[in-house]
Protein backbone atom coordinates (compact mmCIF):
# COMPACT_ATOMS: atom_id res chain seq x y z
CA UNK A 1 0.00 0.00 0.00
CA UNK A 2 1.35 3.59 -0.97
CA UNK A 3 1.45 6.22 1.46
CA UNK A 4 -2.13 7.62 -0.31
CA UNK A 5 -3.94 4.88 0.32
CA UNK A 6 -2.74 4.47 3.72
CA UNK A 7 -4.14 7.46 4.76
CA UNK A 8 -7.59 6.47 3.30
CA UNK A 9 -7.31 2.93 5.35
CA UNK A 10 -6.66 5.05 8.32
CA UNK A 11 -9.47 7.89 8.00
CA UNK A 12 -11.83 5.57 6.30
CA UNK A 13 -12.21 7.54 3.08
CA UNK A 14 -11.01 9.60 0.87
CA UNK A 15 -13.49 12.41 1.95
CA UNK A 16 -12.26 11.99 5.78
CA UNK A 17 -8.45 12.39 4.38
CA UNK A 18 -10.06 15.80 2.76
CA UNK A 19 -11.63 17.12 5.80
CA UNK A 20 -8.58 16.08 8.17
CA UNK A 21 -6.45 18.13 5.55
CA UNK A 22 -8.76 20.77 4.91
CA UNK A 23 -8.49 19.98 1.13
CA UNK A 24 -10.81 19.75 -1.73
CA UNK A 25 -11.11 15.66 -2.07
CA UNK A 26 -9.83 15.86 -5.48
CA UNK A 27 -6.76 16.70 -4.16
CA UNK A 28 -6.53 13.28 -2.62
CA UNK A 29 -8.66 11.65 -4.96
CA UNK A 30 -5.24 12.97 -7.11
CA UNK A 31 -3.00 11.50 -4.13
CA UNK A 32 -4.18 8.10 -4.34
CA UNK A 33 -4.20 7.96 -8.23
CA UNK A 34 -0.99 8.93 -8.67
CA UNK A 35 0.50 6.66 -5.69
CA UNK A 36 2.21 9.38 -3.57
CA UNK A 37 1.78 12.15 -1.50
CA UNK A 38 3.78 15.13 -2.81
CA UNK A 39 7.04 15.32 -0.61
CA UNK A 40 5.49 19.04 0.68
CA UNK A 41 2.95 17.19 2.97
CA UNK A 42 5.42 15.13 4.85
CA UNK A 43 5.65 16.86 7.76
CA UNK A 44 1.41 17.87 7.77
CA UNK A 45 0.80 13.56 7.32
CA UNK A 46 3.09 12.74 9.73
CA UNK A 47 1.35 15.46 12.50
CA UNK A 48 -2.44 14.68 11.11
CA UNK A 49 -2.06 10.91 11.22
CA UNK A 50 -0.37 10.81 14.88
CA UNK A 51 2.80 9.50 13.20
CA UNK A 52 1.22 6.73 11.45
CA UNK A 53 2.43 7.78 8.52
CA UNK A 54 6.34 9.49 9.16
CA UNK A 55 7.33 12.51 7.19
CA UNK A 56 10.32 10.37 6.09
CA UNK A 57 7.92 8.11 4.28
CA UNK A 58 6.46 10.61 2.72
CA UNK A 59 9.62 11.81 1.33
CA UNK A 60 11.06 8.25 0.17
CA UNK A 61 8.05 7.79 -2.13
CA UNK A 62 7.58 10.92 -2.95
CA UNK A 63 11.19 11.11 -4.29
CA UNK A 64 11.00 7.98 -5.86
CA UNK A 65 8.30 8.47 -8.02
CA UNK A 66 9.21 12.28 -9.32
CA UNK A 67 12.75 12.52 -8.42
CA UNK A 68 13.90 15.96 -8.66
CA UNK A 69 15.94 17.03 -11.58
CA UNK A 70 17.73 20.53 -11.45
CA UNK A 71 21.04 19.63 -13.66
CA UNK A 72 20.54 19.97 -17.49
CA UNK A 73 24.92 19.44 -18.10
CA UNK A 74 27.71 17.73 -15.92
CA UNK A 75 28.48 19.25 -12.94
CA UNK A 76 31.80 21.78 -13.56
CA UNK A 77 30.33 22.81 -17.09
CA UNK A 78 29.89 26.63 -17.19
CA UNK A 79 28.37 29.23 -19.51
CA UNK A 80 30.25 31.68 -17.21
CA UNK A 81 33.70 31.02 -17.80
CA UNK A 82 36.49 29.77 -15.53
CA UNK A 83 36.03 32.04 -12.90
CA UNK A 84 33.18 31.15 -11.29
CA UNK A 85 32.90 27.38 -12.33
CA UNK A 86 33.33 24.49 -9.38
CA UNK A 87 31.34 23.93 -6.46
CA UNK A 88 33.94 25.43 -4.56
CA UNK A 89 33.60 28.57 -5.70
CA UNK A 90 29.90 28.82 -5.23
CA UNK A 91 29.72 27.13 -2.18
CA UNK A 92 31.34 30.39 -0.30
CA UNK A 93 28.03 32.12 -0.77
CA UNK A 94 25.83 29.25 -0.13
CA UNK A 95 23.47 28.49 3.30
CA UNK A 96 24.46 24.99 5.02
CA UNK A 97 23.40 21.53 2.80
CA UNK A 98 21.22 20.76 5.85
CA UNK A 99 18.64 23.22 5.09
CA UNK A 100 16.23 21.27 3.93
CA UNK A 101 12.48 22.73 2.39
CA UNK A 102 10.67 24.98 4.49
CA UNK A 103 7.07 22.96 5.78
CA UNK A 104 4.91 25.52 8.07
CA UNK A 105 3.34 23.65 10.76
CA UNK A 106 -0.91 23.63 10.65
CA UNK A 107 -2.08 26.17 12.83
CA UNK A 108 -5.35 27.65 14.00
CA UNK A 109 -5.39 31.18 13.08
CA UNK A 110 -7.09 33.30 15.35
CA UNK A 111 -5.30 36.83 16.01
CA UNK A 112 -5.49 40.05 13.89
CA UNK A 113 -4.59 38.34 10.37
CA UNK A 114 -3.28 36.64 8.21
CA UNK A 115 -6.25 33.85 8.88
CA UNK A 116 -6.38 30.55 7.52
CA UNK A 117 -7.00 30.34 3.46
CA UNK A 118 -9.30 27.77 2.22
CA UNK A 119 -7.93 25.10 0.03
CA UNK A 120 -8.94 26.16 -2.72
CA UNK A 121 -7.35 29.60 -2.39
CA UNK A 122 -4.45 27.20 -1.96
CA UNK A 123 -4.81 25.50 -5.00
CA UNK A 124 -5.42 28.43 -7.30
CA UNK A 125 -2.41 30.10 -5.92
CA UNK A 126 0.15 26.83 -7.02
CA UNK A 127 -1.82 26.90 -10.70
CA UNK A 128 1.05 27.64 -13.41
CA UNK A 129 2.63 30.93 -13.58
CA UNK A 130 1.26 33.37 -16.79
CA UNK A 131 2.21 36.59 -18.06
CA UNK A 132 0.98 39.71 -16.74
CA UNK A 133 -0.39 40.78 -20.10
CA UNK A 134 -1.46 37.46 -21.12
CA UNK A 135 -5.04 37.64 -22.79
CA UNK A 136 -6.15 34.83 -20.20
CA UNK A 137 -4.88 36.60 -17.19
CA UNK A 138 -6.10 40.08 -18.56
CA UNK A 139 -9.58 38.57 -18.70
CA UNK A 140 -9.25 37.29 -15.33
CA UNK A 141 -7.90 40.83 -13.99
CA UNK A 142 -11.48 42.07 -15.39
CA UNK A 143 -13.59 39.44 -13.08
CA UNK A 144 -11.14 40.55 -10.52
CA UNK A 145 -12.46 44.07 -10.48
CA UNK A 146 -15.99 43.32 -10.71
CA UNK A 147 -15.52 40.82 -7.67
CA UNK A 148 -13.80 43.79 -6.03
CA UNK A 149 -16.55 46.19 -6.67
CA UNK A 150 -19.10 43.09 -5.19
CA UNK A 151 -17.11 43.24 -1.95
CA UNK A 152 -17.28 47.30 -1.86
CA UNK A 153 -20.60 47.36 -2.86
CA UNK A 154 -19.62 50.32 -5.68
CA UNK A 155 -19.57 50.80 -9.10
CA UNK A 156 -16.22 52.82 -8.91
CA UNK A 157 -14.21 51.90 -12.65
CA UNK A 158 -11.37 52.58 -10.52
CA UNK A 159 -11.19 49.31 -8.42
CA UNK A 160 -8.43 47.00 -8.13
CA UNK A 161 -5.98 45.54 -5.98
CA UNK A 162 -2.45 47.47 -5.39
CA UNK A 163 0.49 44.92 -5.36
CA UNK A 164 1.44 45.23 -1.63
CA UNK A 165 -0.03 45.11 2.08
CA UNK A 166 -2.52 46.76 3.48
CA UNK A 167 0.30 49.68 4.39
CA UNK A 168 0.75 50.03 0.76
CA UNK A 169 -3.00 50.60 0.14
CA UNK A 170 -2.76 52.99 3.16
CA UNK A 171 0.35 55.25 1.15
CA UNK A 172 -1.22 55.11 -1.82
CA UNK A 173 -4.21 56.66 -0.63
CA UNK A 174 -2.59 59.90 0.95
CA UNK A 175 0.46 59.80 -1.69
CA UNK A 176 -2.33 60.52 -4.31
CA UNK A 177 -4.49 63.09 -2.13
CA UNK A 178 -2.01 64.84 0.04
CA UNK A 179 0.50 67.58 -1.14
CA UNK A 180 3.48 69.33 0.34
CA UNK A 181 1.15 71.89 2.68
CA UNK A 182 -2.29 70.44 2.39
CA UNK A 183 -3.82 70.53 6.12
CA UNK A 184 -5.34 67.12 6.83
CA UNK A 185 -7.44 65.79 9.41
CA UNK A 186 -7.15 62.55 10.89
CA UNK A 187 -8.96 60.76 13.18
CA UNK A 188 -6.88 58.64 15.61
CA UNK A 189 -8.34 55.97 18.05
CA UNK A 190 -6.02 53.32 17.83
CA UNK A 191 -2.68 52.16 16.43
CA UNK A 192 -3.41 53.07 12.49
CA UNK A 193 -4.68 56.34 12.69
CA UNK A 194 -1.13 56.95 13.84
CA UNK A 195 0.40 55.27 10.63
CA UNK A 196 -1.96 57.99 8.64
CA UNK A 197 -0.44 60.64 10.70
CA UNK A 198 2.24 59.47 9.71
CA UNK A 199 1.48 59.14 6.02
CA UNK A 200 0.67 62.56 5.84
CA UNK A 201 3.69 63.68 7.76
CA UNK A 202 5.59 62.17 4.72
CA UNK A 203 3.37 63.44 2.14
CA UNK A 204 4.42 67.00 3.35
CA UNK A 205 1.13 67.45 4.83
CA UNK A 206 0.28 69.28 8.14
CA UNK A 207 -1.97 67.07 10.32
CA UNK A 208 -4.89 68.09 12.74
CA UNK A 209 -5.47 65.24 15.11
CA UNK A 210 -9.05 64.17 16.22
CA UNK A 211 -8.02 61.97 19.30
CA UNK A 212 -10.33 59.41 20.76
CA UNK A 213 -9.68 57.26 23.33
CA UNK A 214 -8.21 53.57 22.35
CA UNK A 215 -11.16 51.33 22.17
CA UNK A 216 -13.80 54.20 21.72
CA UNK A 217 -15.43 54.94 18.19
CA UNK A 218 -14.27 58.07 16.19
CA UNK A 219 -16.73 60.78 17.48
CA UNK A 220 -18.23 62.49 14.69
CA UNK A 221 -18.87 65.86 17.01
CA UNK A 222 -15.00 66.16 17.14
CA UNK A 223 -14.84 65.76 13.35
CA UNK A 224 -17.51 68.32 12.89
CA UNK A 225 -15.49 70.79 15.47
CA UNK A 226 -12.17 70.17 14.26
CA UNK A 227 -13.83 71.23 10.26
CA UNK A 228 -15.17 74.11 11.53
CA UNK A 229 -11.92 75.36 12.73
CA UNK A 230 -9.85 74.25 10.06
CA UNK A 231 -11.92 75.62 6.75
CA UNK A 232 -8.95 74.81 4.85
CA UNK A 233 -9.25 71.17 5.35
CA UNK A 234 -9.83 69.56 1.61
CA UNK A 235 -8.70 65.88 2.72
CA UNK A 236 -10.08 63.37 6.10
CA UNK A 237 -8.98 60.05 6.70
CA UNK A 238 -10.32 57.43 9.57
CA UNK A 239 -10.12 53.88 10.06
CA UNK A 240 -13.25 52.33 9.89
CA UNK A 241 -13.02 48.73 11.73
CA UNK A 242 -9.72 49.86 14.39
CA UNK A 243 -7.69 46.14 14.55
CA UNK A 244 -5.49 47.29 17.54
CA UNK A 245 -8.73 48.07 19.59
CA UNK A 246 -11.94 46.38 18.11
CA UNK A 247 -13.96 48.88 17.67
CA UNK A 248 -16.20 50.31 14.64
CA UNK A 249 -16.61 53.91 13.97
CA UNK A 250 -19.80 55.03 11.96
CA UNK A 251 -18.24 55.62 8.27
CA UNK A 252 -21.30 56.96 6.56
CA UNK A 253 -21.79 59.95 9.45
CA UNK A 254 -18.06 60.43 9.31
CA UNK A 255 -18.15 60.64 5.26
CA UNK A 256 -21.43 63.02 5.47
CA UNK A 257 -19.85 65.27 7.88
CA UNK A 258 -16.62 65.06 5.83
CA UNK A 259 -18.79 66.26 3.10
CA UNK A 260 -20.64 68.96 4.40
CA UNK A 261 -17.07 70.32 4.60
CA UNK A 262 -16.03 69.91 1.40
CA UNK A 263 -13.37 67.16 2.00
CA UNK A 264 -12.89 64.04 0.58
CA UNK A 265 -12.15 61.02 2.86
CA UNK A 266 -10.07 58.42 2.93
CA UNK A 267 -11.16 55.24 4.64
CA UNK A 268 -9.10 52.42 5.98
CA UNK A 269 -11.34 48.84 5.45
CA UNK A 270 -8.44 46.88 5.98
CA UNK A 271 -10.14 44.67 9.08
CA UNK A 272 -13.92 45.57 7.85
CA UNK A 273 -14.21 44.41 4.01
CA UNK A 274 -15.99 41.41 3.89
CA UNK A 275 -16.64 40.91 7.73
CA UNK A 276 -18.73 43.82 8.12
CA UNK A 277 -20.67 45.95 5.56
CA UNK A 278 -18.47 48.23 3.30
CA UNK A 279 -21.05 50.51 1.82
CA UNK A 280 -19.04 52.27 -0.75
CA UNK A 281 -21.31 53.70 -3.22
CA UNK A 282 -24.45 53.78 -0.16
CA UNK A 283 -21.54 55.83 2.16
CA UNK A 284 -20.22 58.02 -0.40
CA UNK A 285 -16.76 56.44 0.51
CA UNK A 286 -13.95 58.54 -1.31
CA UNK A 287 -10.90 56.43 -1.07
CA UNK A 288 -11.02 53.04 0.59
CA UNK A 289 -8.40 50.80 0.75
CA UNK A 290 -8.27 47.12 2.16
CA UNK A 291 -6.02 43.95 2.80
CA UNK A 292 -5.81 40.55 1.17
CA UNK A 293 -5.05 38.64 4.42
CA UNK A 294 -7.91 39.87 7.03
CA UNK A 295 -11.61 39.06 6.05
CA UNK A 296 -11.10 38.10 2.69
CA UNK A 297 -8.50 35.51 3.52
CA UNK A 298 -6.15 35.51 0.96
CA UNK A 299 -2.55 35.47 0.77
CA UNK A 300 -0.89 38.67 2.70
CA UNK A 301 0.61 41.08 0.15
CA UNK A 302 -2.31 42.73 -1.78
CA UNK A 303 -4.36 45.82 -1.09
CA UNK A 304 -7.61 45.95 -3.09
CA UNK A 305 -8.53 49.52 -3.14
CA UNK A 306 -11.33 51.94 -4.60
CA UNK A 307 -12.08 55.50 -5.44
CA UNK A 308 -14.74 57.80 -6.23
CA UNK A 309 -14.79 59.91 -9.54
CA UNK A 310 -14.65 62.87 -7.05
CA UNK A 311 -10.51 61.63 -6.28
CA UNK A 312 -9.99 60.82 -9.64
CA UNK A 313 -10.71 64.40 -10.96
CA UNK A 314 -9.17 65.93 -7.70
CA UNK A 315 -5.96 64.13 -8.22
CA UNK A 316 -5.97 64.71 -11.80
CA UNK A 317 -5.92 68.45 -11.31
CA UNK A 318 -2.78 68.18 -9.10
CA UNK A 319 -0.48 70.89 -10.32
CA UNK A 320 2.45 69.00 -8.73
CA UNK A 321 3.88 65.34 -9.79
CA UNK A 322 3.14 63.01 -7.47
CA UNK A 323 6.07 61.82 -4.79
CA UNK A 324 6.03 58.59 -6.02
CA UNK A 325 5.97 56.82 -8.98
CA UNK A 326 5.62 53.36 -8.23
CA UNK A 327 2.10 54.85 -6.34
CA UNK A 328 0.96 57.77 -9.03
CA UNK A 329 -2.56 56.87 -9.85
CA UNK A 330 -2.35 58.23 -13.49
CA UNK A 331 0.09 55.93 -14.11
CA UNK A 332 -1.34 52.67 -12.88
CA UNK A 333 -4.23 53.26 -14.61
CA UNK A 334 -2.54 52.18 -17.87
CA UNK A 335 -2.42 48.43 -16.31
CA UNK A 336 -5.68 48.34 -14.24
CA UNK A 337 -7.62 50.94 -16.35
CA UNK A 338 -10.63 50.04 -18.28
CA UNK A 339 -8.82 49.96 -21.81
CA UNK A 340 -5.51 49.95 -21.54
CA UNK A 341 -2.89 47.36 -20.38
CA UNK A 342 0.68 48.26 -20.80
CA UNK A 343 3.14 47.09 -18.16
CA UNK A 344 3.82 49.43 -15.01
CA UNK A 345 5.26 46.87 -13.19
CA UNK A 346 5.27 42.83 -12.61
CA UNK A 347 2.03 42.04 -11.00
CA UNK A 348 1.78 39.09 -8.68
CA UNK A 349 0.12 36.68 -10.98
CA UNK A 350 -0.43 33.92 -8.51
CA UNK A 351 -1.32 36.07 -5.61
CA UNK A 352 -3.96 37.60 -7.89
CA UNK A 353 -5.17 33.85 -8.95
CA UNK A 354 -5.66 33.45 -5.23
CA UNK A 355 -7.64 36.68 -4.31
CA UNK A 356 -9.67 36.14 -7.44
CA UNK A 357 -10.30 32.62 -5.91
CA UNK A 358 -11.15 34.07 -2.39
CA UNK A 359 -13.40 36.91 -3.76
CA UNK A 360 -15.84 33.99 -5.39
CA UNK A 361 -15.78 32.09 -2.31
CA UNK A 362 -17.43 35.18 -1.32
CA UNK A 363 -19.61 36.12 -3.95
CA UNK A 364 -20.76 32.46 -3.75
CA UNK A 365 -21.58 32.29 -0.08
CA UNK A 366 -23.09 36.14 -0.78
CA UNK A 367 -21.76 39.24 0.98
CA UNK A 368 -24.77 39.46 3.58
CA UNK A 369 -24.26 35.59 4.25
CA UNK A 370 -20.53 36.18 5.09
CA UNK A 371 -21.36 39.10 7.23
CA UNK A 372 -24.12 37.18 9.39
CA UNK A 373 -21.49 34.25 9.46
CA UNK A 374 -19.43 36.79 10.91
CA UNK A 375 -22.03 38.10 13.82
CA UNK A 376 -22.94 34.70 14.54
CA UNK A 377 -19.32 33.24 15.66
CA UNK A 378 -18.61 36.24 17.14
CA UNK A 379 -21.74 35.87 19.40
CA UNK A 380 -20.78 32.46 20.40
CA UNK A 381 -17.44 33.42 21.16
CA UNK A 382 -18.56 36.39 23.21
CA UNK A 383 -21.19 34.22 25.11
CA UNK A 384 -18.17 31.74 26.12
CA UNK A 385 -15.43 34.13 27.01
CA UNK A 386 -18.09 36.27 28.89
CA UNK A 387 -18.34 32.69 30.95
CA UNK A 388 -15.10 32.57 31.71
CA UNK A 389 -15.33 35.96 33.17
CA UNK A 390 -13.51 37.85 30.80
CA UNK A 391 -14.56 41.52 29.64
CA UNK A 392 -14.58 43.04 26.32
CA UNK A 393 -12.67 46.44 26.05
CA UNK A 394 -15.13 47.60 23.90
CA UNK A 395 -18.89 48.51 24.42
CA UNK A 396 -21.38 46.25 22.87
CA UNK A 397 -22.43 48.56 20.27
CA UNK A 398 -19.59 49.19 18.32
CA UNK A 399 -17.86 45.75 18.88
CA UNK A 400 -16.54 44.36 15.14
CA UNK A 401 -17.49 40.61 15.31
CA UNK A 402 -14.07 39.75 13.46
CA UNK A 403 -11.68 41.50 15.87
CA UNK A 404 -12.63 40.93 19.54
CA UNK A 405 -10.63 42.95 22.21
CA UNK A 406 -10.83 41.26 25.52
CA UNK A 407 -9.27 42.26 28.69
CA UNK A 408 -6.47 40.06 30.63
CA UNK A 409 -7.47 39.49 33.92
CA UNK A 410 -5.15 40.80 36.60
CA UNK A 411 -2.12 38.14 37.52
CA UNK A 412 -2.48 36.31 34.49
CA UNK A 413 0.80 36.29 32.56
CA UNK A 414 -0.53 37.77 28.80
CA UNK A 415 2.13 36.52 26.67
CA UNK A 416 2.30 33.36 28.60
CA UNK A 417 -0.90 32.53 27.82
CA UNK A 418 -0.68 33.32 23.92
CA UNK A 419 2.68 31.48 24.40
CA UNK A 420 0.68 28.11 25.46
CA UNK A 421 -1.77 28.22 23.47
CA UNK A 422 0.49 28.13 20.34
CA UNK A 423 2.84 25.63 21.54
CA UNK A 424 0.33 23.38 23.20
CA UNK A 425 -2.56 23.35 20.85
CA UNK A 426 -1.12 25.13 17.64
CA UNK A 427 -3.10 28.08 18.26
CA UNK A 428 -2.24 31.84 17.56
CA UNK A 429 -4.15 34.45 18.59
CA UNK A 430 -2.90 38.34 19.30
CA UNK A 431 -1.85 40.46 21.66
CA UNK A 432 -2.08 44.22 22.32
CA UNK A 433 -0.34 46.88 20.57
CA UNK A 434 0.55 50.23 22.16
CA UNK A 435 -0.35 51.35 25.46
CA UNK A 436 -2.67 48.10 25.30
CA UNK A 437 0.61 45.71 25.10
CA UNK A 438 0.25 43.08 27.95
CA UNK A 439 -3.35 44.41 28.85
CA UNK A 440 -5.30 42.44 25.98
CA UNK A 441 -5.91 39.57 23.53
CA UNK A 442 -6.86 40.13 20.73
CA UNK A 443 -9.01 36.92 18.95
CA UNK A 444 -9.83 37.37 15.10
CA UNK A 445 -12.76 35.81 13.51
CA UNK A 446 -11.86 36.81 10.31
CA UNK A 447 -12.74 35.00 7.00
CA UNK A 448 -12.06 31.24 6.90
CA UNK A 449 -11.10 31.45 10.30
CA UNK A 450 -14.34 32.00 10.97
CA UNK A 451 -16.02 28.72 11.77
CA UNK A 452 -17.90 27.07 14.68
CA UNK A 453 -14.62 24.30 15.01
CA UNK A 454 -12.21 27.37 15.44
CA UNK A 455 -14.61 29.18 18.17
CA UNK A 456 -15.12 25.86 20.15
CA UNK A 457 -11.32 24.54 19.89
CA UNK A 458 -10.30 28.37 20.70
CA UNK A 459 -12.64 28.22 23.88
CA UNK A 460 -11.37 24.94 25.44
CA UNK A 461 -7.79 25.61 25.09
CA UNK A 462 -7.94 29.04 26.75
CA UNK A 463 -10.52 27.58 29.37
CA UNK A 464 -7.50 24.70 29.60
CA UNK A 465 -4.49 27.48 29.90
CA UNK A 466 -5.92 29.79 32.30
CA UNK A 467 -6.86 26.74 34.16
CA UNK A 468 -3.72 25.44 34.29
CA UNK A 469 -2.32 28.78 35.06
CA UNK A 470 -4.56 28.87 38.43
CA UNK A 471 -7.25 31.22 37.37
CA UNK A 472 -10.40 30.40 38.30
CA UNK A 473 -12.62 29.32 35.28
CA UNK A 474 -14.96 26.01 35.46
CA UNK A 475 -13.18 23.95 32.73
CA UNK A 476 -16.74 23.63 29.94
CA UNK A 477 -18.80 26.26 30.72
CA UNK A 478 -17.27 28.80 28.15
CA UNK A 479 -17.74 25.34 25.67
CA UNK A 480 -21.74 25.87 27.44
CA UNK A 481 -22.14 28.97 26.90
CA UNK A 482 -21.00 28.78 23.56
CA UNK A 483 -22.90 26.07 22.22
CA UNK A 484 -26.12 27.75 23.97
CA UNK A 485 -25.78 31.00 21.97
CA UNK A 486 -25.48 28.86 18.76
CA UNK A 487 -28.75 27.11 19.87
CA UNK A 488 -30.58 30.03 20.50
CA UNK A 489 -29.71 31.89 17.42
CA UNK A 490 -30.43 28.40 15.19
CA UNK A 491 -34.22 29.10 16.20
CA UNK A 492 -34.33 32.49 16.08
CA UNK A 493 -33.89 31.67 12.73
CA UNK A 494 -36.12 28.32 12.57
CA UNK A 495 -38.51 30.92 14.02
CA UNK A 496 -37.98 33.64 11.00
CA UNK A 497 -38.11 31.08 8.24
CA UNK A 498 -41.27 29.79 9.73
CA UNK A 499 -42.66 32.95 9.65
CA UNK A 500 -41.38 34.14 6.05
CA UNK A 501 -42.93 31.18 5.06
CA UNK A 502 -46.10 31.72 6.29
CA UNK A 503 -46.19 35.32 4.68
CA UNK A 504 -45.14 33.49 0.87
CA UNK A 505 -47.96 31.12 1.67
CA UNK A 506 -50.33 33.79 2.36
CA UNK A 507 -49.97 36.16 -0.57
C1 LIG B 1 -6.67 48.84 10.26
C2 LIG B 1 -5.38 48.47 9.59
N1 LIG B 1 -4.84 49.31 8.70
C3 LIG B 1 -3.69 49.02 8.08
C4 LIG B 1 -3.01 47.85 8.31
C5 LIG B 1 -1.74 47.54 7.59
O1 LIG B 1 -1.91 46.41 6.77
P1 LIG B 1 -0.69 45.47 6.38
O2 LIG B 1 -0.19 44.84 7.64
O3 LIG B 1 -1.28 44.48 5.42
O4 LIG B 1 0.34 46.33 5.76
C6 LIG B 1 -3.53 46.94 9.23
C7 LIG B 1 -2.83 45.70 9.54
O5 LIG B 1 -3.16 44.96 10.43
C8 LIG B 1 -4.75 47.26 9.88
O6 LIG B 1 -5.30 46.41 10.75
Amino acid sequence: MNCAERLVAIFGSQAEVARRFRLDRAVVNNWVKSGYVPARWAMEVEHVSGGQVTAVEILNEANARKPIRLKSRPDGESFFGSALSGSDTMNKYAPAKRISSFHPPQRTLMGPGPTEIHPRVLTTMSQPAIGYLDPVFVEMMEELKSLLRYAYQTRNPLTFPVSGPGSVGMEYCFVNLVSPGDKVIVCRNGVFGGRMIENVERCGGIPVIVEDKWGEPVDPQKLEDALRKNPDVRIVAFVHAETSTGVLSDARTLVEIAHRHNALAIVDAVTSLGGSPVLVDEWNLDAVYSASQKCLSCTPGLSPVSFSERVVDYVKARKDKIHSWFMDMNLLLGYWGETTRTYHHTAPTNSLFALHEALLLIREEGLDNCWARHQRHHIALKAGLEAMGLKFLVKEQYQIPQMNAVLCPEGVNEAEVRKTLLSEFGLEIGAGLGPLAGKIWRFGLMGYSCRPDNVMLCLSALGSVLDDLGYPVHVGDAEAAAHGAYAAMHAEAAKAKKKREAAKAVA
